[in-house]
This record gives C-alpha cells, structure tokens and sequence, in this order.
C-alpha cells in the first residue's frame, strides 16, 4: 500500500500543507515543537479514527480555527482509494471514503493500515498488562472489523454484570439473572480469546526469528499468551467458552465478595521473555530495544499476510533511540515499505538511507516543504 498524496489543513499547527510521498522513505526532518509528531498524528488518525494522544478531538484543530481537514490519496491491492476526514469543533468528526460518507467512523478501520513505532512504544514492554491489552486490541482492530465489536459489547457485559455481583443479595431475582450474564460473558470472552491467541501466535511466527536475526542467533525470545481462565489456548471457541463457563460458576462467591468480574480478557496479558526470563524485568535496555523491534516488524508481517501488502510504517522520532546495529537492521528490513520518518537529527540517517529511494522534507513552524539535497 502507498500513500501517493496528504493534504492536512488547519491540523494542529499546520495551516495549509500537501506534499507527495514517494513510495518507500520519506523522511520529515525537523526540531522540538515544529509540527513532526502532528504530521504522524494526521496518518495515524486517517488509519484509525483516533489520535494516539490523550486530546479530545477538538485539540487535533488549529488553536485559531473551527474547522480542518485532513486527506489521504492512497493505491491499495490497485485502487485508488481517498480517505477524507472533517473535523469541526464540538461534532463529531466525518468520514468520507471516495467521496462517500461513512455511517460510523469505526468502518475507515482496516482501509489504510500502518503500523506505528514511537519511543513511546517502549510501554508495551515496560508498562501495566493495561498497555499489551491496548496494542493487541488495536492491531487485532485494523485487520479484523468484527474483534472491535466484540470489545465494546464485552466491556458493556462486564459492566452490567459487575451491578448485578454489587446487588446480588439485595435482589432476589439476581440469582437467576447472573446466569444470563455468565453465559454472554463467556461467549463474548471466549471469542476475544480466541482472536487474541490467533493473533499472539502469529506475531510470534514472525518476532521469534526477526529477534533471532537481531540478536545474531545468540538470544532466544519468547511470548506467552496469559489468561486466568485457561492454560491451553489453542482450543475452538465453544470449549472456550465452556471452561470460562466451569471458572466462573466455581468461584462465583468469590466476585460476589469482591463485587467485581473476576475472571476473563479483561485480565488478559502477554508475557515477553528472552532466555526464559521476563523482558520487563530481567532485560538489559538493549534487549528490550530489540524486543520491541521484533514486535513492531511482526506487526508489519501479520498485516502483509492477512491484505497481501505491506502497511505504512509511521517511524516517529525512533531511530534515535536504537543503536546503530538495531537502526541498520530496522533500515535495511524496510526496504521495500513505504515509510513516513521523522527525525531531529538527520546526520546518521542520510549515511544509512544512502542507497535507498527517498524523499527529504523540513518540517519548521508547521511548514513542510521539499529538501532537494
Ligand atoms: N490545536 C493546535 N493548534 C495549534 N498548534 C498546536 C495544536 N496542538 C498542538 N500544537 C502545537 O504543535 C506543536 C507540537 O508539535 P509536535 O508535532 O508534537 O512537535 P514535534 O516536531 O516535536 O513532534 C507545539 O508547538 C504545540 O503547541
Ligand atoms: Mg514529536
């Protein structure tokens, strides 16, 4: 997939920008608080419907303006396909695919698929189970329209159910009612499980070898799917929902004294290790780099795997923060992507970027403009 075209207006600090991306490196080069993360932001946004920050919508419009717009011109399996999305202070944002607007923003999902890596993403390894859930979550979502579905409906599930553990002694006709609830909470669950499994296996397909590859064969990196409803994962949906069924009916006193949906997804994790050790814990700062090198490359491959392309790789500010074997090897494996990359500093990049096909770009006060040099 490329992205031919982006035209952003009144997007955070650019007033009027479009600039033509050339298929494989374009690299966006400027200081602190010029407009680099924004522009990574304006892709992000048109690939998700939602900014990786914590703004509400109204913050992705400029200061000074009510409304922006952003628009990508983009050839996916041979299609030209332009993604335009509308933004007004105070409504809700507007799709429009091909001139066609969308119902539910939630259907640009999976049109334009990128995989993001920022420094950031460093919370994948380190951070709470909360930020593994996150990124499954949002990679399961680009490529499968129904797993977003299945998230909102399960977390409506845990929420009504919780009401009903609260009042479990104060309502009599409770002690039936939870047995409904059990039965949507395993179904919904089981399939959650069932998706993430699909997906932790197959990012472990790619991320053991690139690891592998990364580390010159010498380390042995691993992931681990955990549930506290069941150990053996690789089992069809029913007989998932079955033993989520058997967990909660046996501990069922348990989640009425804690008032609270013990058992399920929402407790889910992933477990990173290399040489058998946990990386949040055991790994060195270089084997975590590399740990979360290997995942971000993974999810490129899973994407080109289920859509038969590769996504746009949004690198933001990253290569910094990699030494310069983890940032030869990150360079040379993209090769043939299309990639956006900012950088503040452009010295190393130019040597390693030398022999590839690129495109240079400043980014200064919300200005972008071409680097012919
Ligand atoms: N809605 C907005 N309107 C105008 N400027 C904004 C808006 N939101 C953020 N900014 C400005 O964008 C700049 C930060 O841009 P950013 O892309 O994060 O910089 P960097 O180049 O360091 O990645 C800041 O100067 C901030 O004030
Ligand atoms: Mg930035």
């Amino acid at each position: 997939m490329i992205i031919n075209k982006l035209k952003i207006k009144n997007y955070r600090n650019f007033k009027d920008a479009e600039i033509n991306l050339n298929s494989s490196l374009n690299i966006f080069i400027g200081d602190n608080g010029q407009g680099k993360t924004n522009l990574m932001e304006s892709i992000y946004l048109s690939s998700i419907g939602r900014t990786f920050r914590l703004n509400s919508e109204n913050e992705l419009i400029n200061f000074n303006e009510s409304k922006s717009s952003v628009e990508i011109s983009l050839v996916k399996n041979n299609y030209n396909t332009k993604i335009e999305l509308l933004l007004e202070k105070n409504k809700r944002k507007q799709v429009f695919i091909n001139g066609v607007k969308l119902d539910k923003t939630s259907e640009m999902i999976g049109i334009l698929n990128n995989v993001i890596f920022t420094p950031d993403d460093m919370k994948i390894i380190k951070g709470s189970p909360v930020e593994r859930r996150k990124f499954i979550n949002i990679d399961i979502s680009q490529i499968k329209p129904k797993y977003k579905y299945l998230l909102n409906r399960y977390k409506k599930i845990v929420s009504e159910r919780n009401v009903i553990l609260k009042n479990y002694f104060t309502n009599s006709q409770n002690k039936d009612i939870i047995n409904i609830w059990n039965d949507y909470l395993a179904g919904t669950g089981a399939e959650i499980i069932h998706y993430r499994n699909d997906y932790i296996e197959k990012l472990k397909k790619y991320a053991v070898d690139i690891y592998a590859d990364i580390s010159g064969n010498r380390e042995n990196f691993s992931l681990e799917y955990q549930s506290n409803v069941l150990h053996d994962m690789n089992l069809d949906k029913d007989s998932i929902k079955k033993i989520f069924q058997d967990k909660i009916n046996s501990n069922l006193k348990h989640e009425i004294q804690r008032v609270y949906t013990l058992y399920g997804p929402h407790k889910d994790d992933l477990i990173i290790r290399i040489n058998g050790k946990e990386c949040k814990y055991f790994g060195s700062q270089g084997q975590q780099r590399s740990a979360i090198l290997a995942i971000k490359l993974a999810e490129i491959e899973i994407i080109r795997e289920e859509i038969g392309e590769y996504p746009i790789l949004l690198l933001d500010d990253v290569l910094s923060e990699l030494d310069n074997k983890r940032k030869g090897y990150l360079m040379n494996y993209i090769r043939d992507i299309q990639a956006v990359i900012t950088t503040t500093d452009d010295h190393d990049l130019r040597e390693l970027a030398k022999n590839f096909n690129k495109k240079f770009f400043y980014i200064n006060e919300g200005n972008i403009g071409n680097i012919t040099n």
